[in-house]
C-alpha cells in the first residue's frame, strides 16, 4: 500500500500558498514596524559592502517566492551556496558558469518577448493574478561575477545587455529581477541601470559615493548614508521605493537551518504532480528552451 509522505517540516507556520503577487515581508523600520516590499510588478537592486547583509534580503525574498504556488524562481548564484538551499524550488540554478548564465537569460528574454506577444494580442500591458501566468523571479547574487569576473569580455557584455533587457522590460510580463552586488560603482550600476531597479537597498557602503549608486544621486548630502550603518549592524539597509525617500530597515534574517526547513517544505509544495495552479500548466517556459 502506498501512502503520501508528511510535509517534512510540517509546522511551518505557511498557509496553502503565498503569491507573489502579495506583500513580501523583508524585516523592520527603525520603529519596529514591519517593511513590505511588492515585487510583482517591481526589481530590487541590493548593494554594499562584504558582510552587509545583501544574501540575507536574498534568501528572504527567496523564501516567499519559493512558498508562493505562482512563481517559479530561477538562481544565479556565483558563489554556490548564498542561494543554493533554494536549488530544489528552482526552475533554473545556475552556478559559476556564464555559458549557462547566457543561456537561462536568452530563455527568459524569449519567454518575455512571448509574454509581451500575448498581452499585445488580448489589448493588454502587463500581466495580472489572474492570468494563469507564473511570475518569474530572478535573483542574481553578484552581478559583478557574471558581468566583470568570469568569462570572456563578449560574454560579460551579453550578460549585462541581457540582464538590462529584463530589468527593464521584465517588471509588466511577471519576470522581476532581484540582484546584489558588493561593488556599487559606475562601471558595474550606471546610473542607466540603477535607475530601472523600482526597489533599492543600499546595506553598509564605505563611502557616500557608493551609497548614492545604490540610493541615487544626492541622498547621501541629505543625510541618507548606508556609510552611517555600523560595520556589527549586518542586514541593515536604507530602502528606498521609486519615488519615496529611503527608509531604514533591518532585513528579517533567516539562519541556514531555517531556509533548509523552508526550503524542504517549498520543495515538498512544489514536487511534480502537486501543483494545482497554472504554473504547471502553461507550458511556456518550457517551449523556450
Ligand atoms: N538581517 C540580519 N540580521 C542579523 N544578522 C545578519 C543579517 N543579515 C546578515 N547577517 C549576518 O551577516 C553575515 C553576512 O551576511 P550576508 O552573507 O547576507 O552578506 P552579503 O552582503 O551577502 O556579503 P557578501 O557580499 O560577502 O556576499 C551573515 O552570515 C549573518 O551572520
Ligand atoms: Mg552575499
Amino acid at each position: 500500500m502506498t501512502t503520501t509522505a508528511p510535509a517534512p517540516t510540517a509546522g511551518i507556520p505557511v498557509g496553502p500558498g503565498l503569491s507573489m503577487f502579495d506583500p513580501i515581508f523583508v524585516g523592520i523600520d527603525e520603529f519596529g514596524q514591519p517593511v513590505y516590499i511588492t515585487l510583482a510588478y517591481r526589481n530590487l537592486l541590493a548593494g554594499g559592502e562584504p558582510g552587509g547583509g545583501k544574501s540575507g534580503l536574498l534568501n528572504c525574498i527567496a523564501a516567499h517566492a519559493a512558498l508562493s504556488v505562482d512563481s517559479r524562481l530561477v538562481l544565479l548564484d556565483g558563489k554556490l551556496v548564498e542561494l543554493g538551499q533554494w536549488e530544489d524550488s528552482a526552475d533554473a540554478f545556475i552556478g559559476p558558469d556564464i555559458t549557462a548564465a547566457l543561456d537561462v537569460l536568452r530563455r527568459l528574454q524569449q519567454v518575455m518577448n512571448n509574454r509581451y506577444a500575448w498581452l499585445r494580442a488580448h489589448g493588454r500591458r502587463k500581466v495580472t493574478a489572474l492570468d494563469n501566468l507564473s511570475v518569474i523571479t530572478v535573483l542574481v547574487d553578484e552581478i559583478a561575477f557574471y558581468s566583470a569576473t568570469i568569462g570572456s569580455k563578449q560574454e560579460q557584455e551579453e550578460f549585462v545587455a541581457l540582464l538590462r533587457d529584463l530589468v527593464a522590460r521584465g517588471r509588466a510580463a511577471g519576470i522581476p529581477v532581484v540582484a546584489a552586488t558588493q561593488r556599487p560603482s559606475f562601471d558595474i550600476i550606471p546610473t542607466s541601470l540603477r535607475d530601472l531597479f523600482g526597489y533599492r537597498a543600499a546595506f553598509r557602503c564605505t563611502t557616500p559615493n557608493s551609497s548614492n549608486i545604490v540610493l541615487g544621486h544626492g541622498w547621501a548630502e541629505q543625510g541618507y548614508s548606508a556609510t552611517d550603518i555600523a560595520p556589527t549592524n549586518q542586514g541593515a539597509a536604507y530602502l528606498i521605493a521609486e519615488g519615496g525617500i529611503p527608509r531604514r530597515i533591518k532585513v528579517a534574517y533567516l539562519n541556514d537551518s531555517q531556509i533548509a526547513g523552508i526550503a524542504d517544505y517549498a520543495a515538498w509544495i512544489r514536487r511534480p504532480g502537486t501543483l494545482t495552479t497554472p504554473t504547471d500548466t502553461t507550458g511556456e517556459w518550457e517551449m523556450a528552451a
